[in-house]
C-alpha cells in the first residue's frame, strides 16, 4: 500500500468514526457523500444490530434498478432484520429497493437520491419503525412503502420532487390496519404525503409540517387481490383515516 493510499484509508476510517454524532434534525440540504461504496449484493444488518454508513453513498453495482417493476429483498441496498438501526447513509440511484426492513427498524439521517421503485419498505408484523431526519428527492412514485403491520413513524424528514411520501400497501395479499405518523416533515412538490386504505382501518396523522405543492392524503379502497389495483375514493383529511393538525401550505 502506498503512503497516499494509507493516508486515504485512515481518513476514511476517521470520517466514519466522526459520524458518531447523528443529526436527526430536519435538514433541507442534501448531504454531499463522503465517499462511495458499491455493493455486489444486498447488505444485511442483523436483528438488534446497527450500521453507521459514515455518510458514504451506498449503492449497488451492477444496478438493480428496473424502473417501476416491483423488486424483492435481493434488489435492496440494505436489509434490516428486526430491531436493526441504520444511520448516516446516502442511498444512490442504482438500486431498485433502497432499504427493506423485515421487522421493526430505525432509520436515522438516511438520504435517498433518484429513488427507483421505492426508498424503503416496511414489513414488520407489528410494532413501530422510525424514520428520524434524512430526506428523499426524485421519486417517480413512492418513497416509503408499508407492506407489514404496525406503525411507521416519520419525523424531521425532507422530501422533494416525489410521488407519494408514504403508501400503505394497496393490494398486498395480507392486508393490515396500518398506522403512520408524520411530524415536522417538509414536503415540496409531491403528489401526496400519505395514501391509506380506509377499508382496512388505516390511520395516518400529519402534524406540525410544511407542505408545498402537495396533497395531504389520499384515501383508497384497498384489495387483497394482488392482480388488482386499489381504488382511490377520496382526498384530504377525513378525520378518521387521515388526521392533519398544524399543517402549513404557505408561509413556511
Ligand atoms: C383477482 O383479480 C383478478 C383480476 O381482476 C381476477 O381475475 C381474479 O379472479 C381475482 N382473484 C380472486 C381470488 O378474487
Amino acid at each position: 500500500m502506498s503512503l497516499n493510499m494509507k493516508t486515504l484509508s485512515l481518513l476514511a476510517v476517521a470520517s466514519i468514526a466522526s459520524a458518531a454524532t447523528t443529526n436527526t434534525n430536519l435538514q433541507t440540504t442534501f448531504p454531499k457523500p463522503s465517499g462511495t461504496t458499491n455493493l455486489a449484493a444486498v447488505k444485511t444488518v442483523a436483528a438488534g444490530g446497527s450500521l453507521d454508513g459514515g455518510m458514504y453513498q451506498w449503492d449497488r453495482s451492477p444496478s438493480t434498478c428496473n424502473d417501476q417493476s416491483e423488486g424483492g429483498d435481493a434488489d435492496a441496498v440494505f436489509i434490516l432484520e428486526d430491531g436493526a438501526t441504520l444511520s448516516n447513509v446516502v442511498i444512490g440511484p442504482n438500486n431498485g429497493e433502497g432499504v427493506h426492513c423485515l421487522g421493526k427498524c430505525t432509520l436515522n439521517n438516511v438520504w435517498w437520491t433518484n429513488v427507483c421503485e421505492d426508498a424503503a419498505t416496511f414489513k414488520q408484523s407489528s410494532g413501530t419503525s422510525y424514520v428520524n431526519g434524512g430526506g428523499a428527492r426524485g421519486a417517480e412514485d413512492k418513497v416509503f412503502q408499508h407492506n407489514g403491520g404496525g406503525t411507521v413513524a416519520v419525523k424531521n424528514f425532507y422530501a422533494t420532487d416525489i410521488g407519494k411520501l408514504y403508501r400503505s400497501c394497496g393490494n398486498c395479499a395480507t392486508q393490515h390496519a396500518r398506522s403512520s405518523t408524520f411530524t415536522n416533515v417538509r414536503v415540496e412538490g409531491a403528489k401526496v404525503v400519505a395514501g391509506v386504505n380506509a377499508n382496512y382501518g388505516d390511520t395516518t396523522t400529519i402534524k406540525n409540517s410544511c407542505l408545498k405543492d402537495s396533497s395531504i392524503c389520499w384515501i383508497y379502497q384497498g384489495t387483497s387481490n394482488n392482480s388488482k389495483e386499489p381504488t382511490k375514493i377520496g382526498s384530504g383529511p377525513s378525520g378518521t383515516a387521515c388526521v392533519a393538525s398544524a399543517v402549513k401550505t404557505s408561509g413556511c
